[in-house]
């Protein structure tokens, strides 16, 4: 056990090196911190979840829409059933923006924040330029 303090030194080591973008984090809230990111339909009953269940859609969400375009484009398949049994269109702006319909405060704002430029609204009209077309929907 020669190699007890060293092990010790090494594992204290390892520690701070692992907390410093915490510490970072905690003292500036700055270039680290995540901006606050609004879930309109939170608490609309019905609508108060997303299509995959919670934690998922985080790290899916691209894969997801790939396959939605893909089966919908490819396959005239349109309809996807989540695990709730509500089934919605597969569509990016007819369904995703129907409940984010504030893109800027949520999706842009976590992009811009993870430095993501989705390349899909060169052609996908935000419902919200659709002035005079039904707005929002
Ligand atoms: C070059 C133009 C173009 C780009 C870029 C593009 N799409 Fe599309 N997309 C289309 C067209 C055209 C359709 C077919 C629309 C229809 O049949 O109603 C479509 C349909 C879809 C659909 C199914 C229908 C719907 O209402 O959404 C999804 C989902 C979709 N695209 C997702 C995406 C995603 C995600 C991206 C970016 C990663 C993307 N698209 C980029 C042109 C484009
Ligand atoms: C029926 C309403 C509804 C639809 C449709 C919907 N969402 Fe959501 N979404 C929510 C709600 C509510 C939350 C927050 C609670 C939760 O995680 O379920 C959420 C969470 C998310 C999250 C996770 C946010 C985070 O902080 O981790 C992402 C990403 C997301 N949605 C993207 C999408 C995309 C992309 C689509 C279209 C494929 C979509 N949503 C369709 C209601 C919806
Ligand atoms: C919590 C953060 C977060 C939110 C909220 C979020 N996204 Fe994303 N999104 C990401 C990240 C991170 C990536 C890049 C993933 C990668 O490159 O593997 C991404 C990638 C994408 C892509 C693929 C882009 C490409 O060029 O392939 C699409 C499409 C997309 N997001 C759509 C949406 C839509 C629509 C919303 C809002 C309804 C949304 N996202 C909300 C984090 C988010």
């Amino acid at each position: 056990m020669r190699d007890l303090p060293k092990i010790i030194i090494g594992l204290a080591i390892f520690v701070i090196i692992v907390a410093i973008p915490l510490w970072y984090n905690l003292a500036g809230g700055g270039a680290g911190a995540m901006p606050e990111l609004v879930v309109e339909t939170e608490d609309v009953p019905g609508r108060d979840e997303c299509v995959l269940p919670a934690g998922r859609m985080r790290p899916e969400h691209m894969d997801l829409l790939n396959r939605w375009r893909d089966e919908y484009v490819r396959y005239g398949d349109r309809d996807f059933t989540d695990h709730r049994g509500r089934t919605f269109e597969k569509s990016l702006t007819k369904t995703c923006l129907d409940c984010h319909a504030n893109k800027d405060t949520f999706c842009d704002r976590c992009h811009n924040y993870m430095a993501v430029d989705p390349y899909c609204w060169d052609c996908h009209v935000v419902p919200e330029e659709l002035a005079g077309r039904g707005g929002r929907r």
